[in-house]
C-alpha cells in the first residue's frame, strides 16, 4: 500500500500538538474511557464536507429530532496507532478502514468520505495528539464516526452529517487477557438470537448492528462470558463472528475462518491474520464452519485452538465455549494455544515496528 503524502496542514485546520496530562501506563487505562484532548470534526451540508478541523474535544448539541436518534443513521470505524521503540507513531493499514468506512456510508445512504480525506483526517488528529499514544503494549485507539444530524421526523436519509474522529489511549481490551500477549477468554454461543441476516448490514460497520447485539452480550456477561459468538440467522448453525471480532479455528496446521458471504464484517485483522498465517506456512481456508461439527472436533481434540481477532484486542485466544443450553466446552488445554501466540507475536511485532513490515502495512505519522 503506497504512503499517502498529503500535507495535512493544507486541508485541515490543526492546533499545536497537545501535552499529556494523564498516566499513560497501559495497565492502568480502562479501554474506552480515556480520551485525548482533541478530536477531528467536519460537517456535511449543502452537498459538501465543510470546516474540517482538529480542535478541543467537546460535547455536541443536536436537535432532539436529529435522524441519528430516531432512525439510527450512523456508522463507525476502529483503528489504531502504535508507538514504536524509536518513539515514532505508526498507523496500521489506515486505507483499509477508509475504504470500509466509505462502503458503510453507501450502504447506510450517507455521503462517503473520500478515502484519502479520511486518512488525512485521522493523521491530523494523531499528529496533534501523538504524545497520547501509550508505549507497548498500549496503543492509541481511533474511532472515526459519521451520523445523520438533520432534524427531521420521517423515515428518510439525512441531508446533514457530522464526521468526527476520537482518539483513546488504550491498554488491553480484555482485562482477563493480560497485557501484550494473546490472553484467552470464555465466549457465549448465541443460539436463539442472531446479529445479521442476508441482505442486511452485517458486512458494514453500521451502529445498528451493535445496538441489536447488546441484549445478547449482556446475557453472555451474566454467564461470565466476555464476548458472544453469533451464528447465522437461518438456523443452519453456521458460525458467523463475535460481537466485535472475527473467529478462527485451528486444526493441525490448517486455520479455518467463516468465508465472507455478506453477513459478517470483513475484518482488517482477519485479512492480516490470513496473510501472516500463510507467511508462516499454515494453510488457511475461508469456508462455512458449522458450530456442531466444530464442537465435535474440539471435544475429540482435533481442533486444538480457537481464537478471535479484531483491531481492539488484536488476537485473543478462546479457551471455552458456553452454549445457551448450558453446555460448556473447554478448548485445547484451556489456555491460549501456541499457534494463537505465534500469530499474535508476528502481527504485534509488525504493528510495533519490531518485525519487518513485508506487506507495507504500517504508515508513520510525522
Ligand atoms: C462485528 C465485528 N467483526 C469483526 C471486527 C474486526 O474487524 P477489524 O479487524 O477490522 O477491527 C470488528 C471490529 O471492528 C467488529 O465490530
Amino acid at each position: 500500500m503506497p504512503t499517502l503524502d498529503i500535507n495535512i496542514a493544507e486541508h485541515i485546520s490543526i492546533p499545536v500538538p497537545s501535552k499529556v496530562t494523564v498516566d499513560l501506563d497501559p495497565a492502568k487505562l480502562e479501554f474506552g474511557k480515556t480520551f485525548s484532548p482533541n478530536w477531528f470534526v467536519a460537517e456535511y451540508h449543502d452537498g459538501f464536507w465543510q470546516n474540517a478541523r482538529v480542535e478541543g474535544l467537546q460535547n455536541i448539541a443536536l436537535h432532539p429530532a436529529a435522524i441519528v436518534f430516531h432512525y439510527g443513521q450512523s456508522i463507525f470505524e476502529g483503528m489504531k496507532a502504535y508507538r514504536w521503540a524509536n518513539g515514532k507513531v505508526a498507523l496500521f493499514r489506515p486505507e483499509e478502514n477508509a475504504r470500509r468506512f466509505a462502503r458503510s456510508a453507501v450502504r447506510m445512504a450517507m455521503p462517503p468520505v473520500d478515502p484519502a480525506f479520511f486518512v488525512e483526517a485521522v493523521k491530523a488528529l494523531v499528529h496533534t495528539d501523538a504524545a497520547w499514544t501509550p508505549a507497548e503494549p498500549g496503543s492509541l485507539y481511533l474511532r472515526p464516526t459519521m451520523m445523520g444530524t438533520e432534524a427531521c421526523i420521517g423515515v428518510r436519509a439525512s441531508h446533514e452529517f457530522l464526521f468526527f474522529v476520537l482518539a483513546l489511549p488504550s491498554g488491553a481490551y480484555f482485562k482477563e487477557s493480560g497485557s501484550g500477549g494473546a490472553g484467552s477468554v470464555v465466549v457465549y454461543v448465541a443460539e436463539t438470537s442472531s446479529r445479521a441476516a442476508v441482505g442486511g448490514t452485517g458486512d458494514v460497520k453500521a451502529s445498528a448492528n451493535y445496538a441489536i447485539s447488546l441484549h445478547t452480550i449482556e446475557d453472555g456477561k451474566k454467564q461470565g462470558c466476555s464476548q458472544v459468538l453469533f451464528l447465522d440467522s437461518n438456523g443452519k448453525r453456521q458460525v458467523e463472528e463475535l460481537g466485535g471480532m472475527n473467529v478462527f479455528f485451528v486444526e493441525g496446521n490448517t486455520l479455518r475462518t467463516p468465508n465472507l458471504h455478506g453477513t459478517i464484517l470483513p475484518g482488517i485483522t482477519r485479512d492480516s491474520v490470513i496473510q501472516v498465517s500463510r507467511d508462516l506456512g499454515y494453510a488457511v481456508e475461508e469456508v462455512p464452519v458449522n458450530i456442531d461439527e466444530a464442537a465435535g472436533k474440539i471435544a475429540a481434540g482435533k481442533i486444538t485452538e480457537v481464537f478471535a481477532c479484531g483491531t481492539a484486542a488484536v488476537i485473543s485466544g478462546i479457551r471455552e465455549l458456553q452454549f445457551e443450553t448450558g453446555r460448556k466446552l473447554i478448548i485445547g488445554n484451556n489456555s491460549v494455544g501456541p499457534i494463537t501466540q505465534q500469530l499474535n507475536a508476528r502481527l504485534q511485532g509488525i504493528q510495533f515496528g519490531r518485525l519487518e513490515d513485508t506487506h507495507g502495512w504500517m504508515q508513520i505519522v510525522d
